[in-house]
């Protein structure tokens, strides 16, 4: 049986077996790039042009990719943690994550907060608009607002900015309130991944893992599944698909 609420947090390993780069280990794209270069402000402001070469170059290769069995396992479980709870699917079953691949909403994933934002997601660095645009290749690098001519940004969270303050309420909330917390595909050394877990474990969650590697939240965890997502979660759902709604 499954405790709910049950959160689950994301990282980049979620996508690996979809084909998408993740950041660390031995082919992460932090070993051929560097952050500083084009993953902060700073960077956008130097050469707004190089940033978005890499940031096209990323939605190219993530629109090659498709949602793989975990993506689509986490979808079967939030159906089934809404369905548990006669009359209400909101509040079972919340899905935090830090990739900005789009795979879970190709997947169907519904009640989903993304901590970095999104790749088809653009920003106009004059007056805020964001809308969807998922063009690939885009028409011009760097491309231009539709309203105001000002340069557009990728809609996401650079190193040094902010998360979205009503996202991270949201995924806090959820992590103290959870019963089972998962951790999928995340190194953990990026804020506030490794937090959100450790606050639903001090809430007395039970804290799974499903890594091939070690992470500094393994030390934490009640139970560990060392192997691909898209292997495991699968298994470990077909072992446990019955949610225990008592201690809601
Ligand atoms: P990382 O690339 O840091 O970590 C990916 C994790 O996935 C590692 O712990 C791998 O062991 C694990 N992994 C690899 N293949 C896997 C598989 N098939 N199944 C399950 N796990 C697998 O990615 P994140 O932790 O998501 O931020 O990185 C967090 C943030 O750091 C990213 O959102 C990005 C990056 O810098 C920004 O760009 C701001």
């Amino acid at each position: 049986m499954i405790d709910l609420p049950l959160v689950v947090l994301t990282g980049a390993g979620v996508s690996a077996e979809s084909g998408v780069p993740t950041f660390r280990g031995p082919d992460g794209l932090w070993r051929s790039f560097r952050p500083e270069d084009l993953a902060t402000p700073e960077a956008f402001a130097r050469d707004p042009k190089l940033v978005w070469e890499w940031y096209a170059w990323r939605r190219e290769v993530v629109a090659q990719c498709a949602p793989n069995a975990a993506h689509r396992t986490l979808v079967e479980i939030e159906a089934e943690a809404a369905r548990a709870v006669s009359g209400s699917g909101h509040g079972n079953f919340t899905l935090i994550t830090q990739n900005v691949d789009g795979l879970h909403e190709a997947a169907g994933s519904r009640n989903l907060l993304r901590l970095h934002g999104s790749l088809w997601s653009l920003r106009c660095t004059r007056e805020g608009l964001r809308f969807e645009d998922r063009r690939v290749p885009l028409s011009q690098l760097p491309p231009v607002c539709p309203q105001c001519d000002a340069l557009l940004r990728p809609d996401v969270v650079w190193f040094g900015e902010r998360l979205d303050s009503q996202v991270l309420e949201a995924a806090w909330a959820a992590a103290a309130g959870a019963a089972t917390l998962i951790v999928i595909g995340a190194s953990a050394v990026v804020q506030p991944a490794a937090s959100l877990a450790l606050v639903a474990k001090q809430n007395g969650a039970r804290l799974i893992e499903i890594n091939p590697d070690e992470t500094p939240l393994s030390a934490y965890a009640d139970e560990i599944l060392r192997g691909p997502a898209a292997i495991e979660l699968p298994r470990w759902w077909k072992a446990h698909s019955v949610f225990d709604t008592s201690r809601r």
